[in-house]
């Protein structure tokens, strides 16, 4: 699949849920309204549409949320998924989760073919993750993180940077990812959906902690890639790597390889974009058969943007997109 901008699509991104057990301030509202069941692409309506991906040069898929862990049987979709890895097409699966449900599932995550997860963890501190996530307790996610090394699974931290209220713990974030062996990515905050708070207050461009972290770190510049947006650095000091995620900073849509599946089928093509192609409608027609169901994948990477317009800007009231992150999980 190549887009009008002759870049190779490769990754998808499919959220299974809109749902979540946690209601991080930077991603949600605290009461929303979640969609009803009936919307919802069943798990085995979601494997075709994969399936679909895969048949048209899909190599990587991460399952995201919401949070993909809280979905009823959603082991079964990683197992679906896991068999067409190794020959099948698809050469990595894998998932973004805030971990709560890892210390139950890690091991039938690494059985289905599972290897590398990312963990959504913004804060060391027990006050600060609760007060982040609206009443989380850090316990369940440490202990999901340290399930899924047990299982074998290789973690990434990731933590949205923000000014006030996690700065001061990236140094000590850098520590403790380097004792257990887990690489940290820093990702700059972006404006999508109401969310009752200040994103511009909060807004820490990534380049400015890079050069506070340098005072301290040796930062070495490594070519390592994972097909996802960072920018990664080795930690001399620790032997792990650093990531950058700097969509405000340093735009990366020139590279941009992936698209966006929700759990009602819509795939976005761009997350900074209200752009979508209804794939359910598709899916669910009956006279449309399997090529007719990629055909409808390809017209839809035929719109891909060029990319996002995000912008925070004290006096631009409106997020850039209205959707909230959970639709997309990323
Ligand atoms: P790796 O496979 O480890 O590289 O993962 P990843 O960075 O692709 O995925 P992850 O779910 O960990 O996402 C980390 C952050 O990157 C999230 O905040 C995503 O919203 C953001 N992100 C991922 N892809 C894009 C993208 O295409 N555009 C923008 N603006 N942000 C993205
Ligand atoms: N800006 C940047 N990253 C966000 N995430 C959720 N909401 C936002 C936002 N508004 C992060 C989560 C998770 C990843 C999928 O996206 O922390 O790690
Ligand atoms: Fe849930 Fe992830 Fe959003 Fe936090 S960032 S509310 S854990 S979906």
């Amino acid at each position: 699949m190549i887009d009008p901008f002759g870049r190779k699509i490769s990754y998808l991104r499919v959220s299974v849920t809109d749902r979540c057990d946690l209601r991080c301030v930077y991603c949600m509202a605290e009461d929303m309204t979640f969609l009803p069941k009936k919307e919802v692409l069943t798990l085995e309506e979601l494997d075709r549409l994969c399936g679909a991906f895969i048949a048209l040069g899909t190599e990587k898929i991460r399952l995201t949320g919401g949070e993909p862990l809280v979905r009823k049987n959603v082991i079964s979709l990683f197992r679906s998924l896991g068999q067409r890895l190794d020959g099948g097409g698809l050469k990595e699966l894998t998932v973004t989760t805030n971990g709560t449900q890892l210390e139950k599932m890690a091991g039938d995550l690494y059985a289905a073919g599972v290897r590398r997860i990312n963990v959504s963890l913004d804060s060391l501190d027990p006050a600060t993750f609760t007060a982040l996530t609206r009443w989380g307790k850090i316990e369940p996610t440490l202990d999901g993180i340290f399930a899924a090394k047990a299982a074998g699974l290789q973690v990434k931290i990731n933590a949205v940077a923000m000014k006030g209220v996690n700065e001061h713990e990236f140094d000590r974030m850098l520590v403790w990812c380097g004792e257990h062996g887990f690489d940290l990515c820093l990702i700059e905050t972006m404006p999508l959906g109401e969310i009752s708070q200040d994103r511009t207050d909060q807004y820490l461009p990534l380049s400015t902690v890079r050069s506070r972290l340098r005072e301290h770190w040796t930062l070495q510049e490594t070519d390592y890639k994972t097909g996802g947006p960072a920018r990664y650095y080795t930690v001399k000091e620790t032997g792990r790597r650093i990531g950058f995620i700097t969509p405000m900073t340093h735009n990366f849509c020139e590279s941009c390889n992936r698209v966006r599946l929700t759990c009602t089928g819509t795939l976005y093509m761009c997350l900074g974009q209200d752009d979508a192609a209804d794939l359910r409608r598709v899916l669910r027609d009956p006279k449309v058969d399997e090529a007719g169901l990629q055909q409808a994948i390809l017209e839809a990477i035929a719109r891909k943007p060029k990319g996002h317009d995000f912008v925070i800007d004290r006096d631009r009231q409106a997020p850039a997109v209205a959707r909230h992150m959970s639709v997309t999980g990323g």
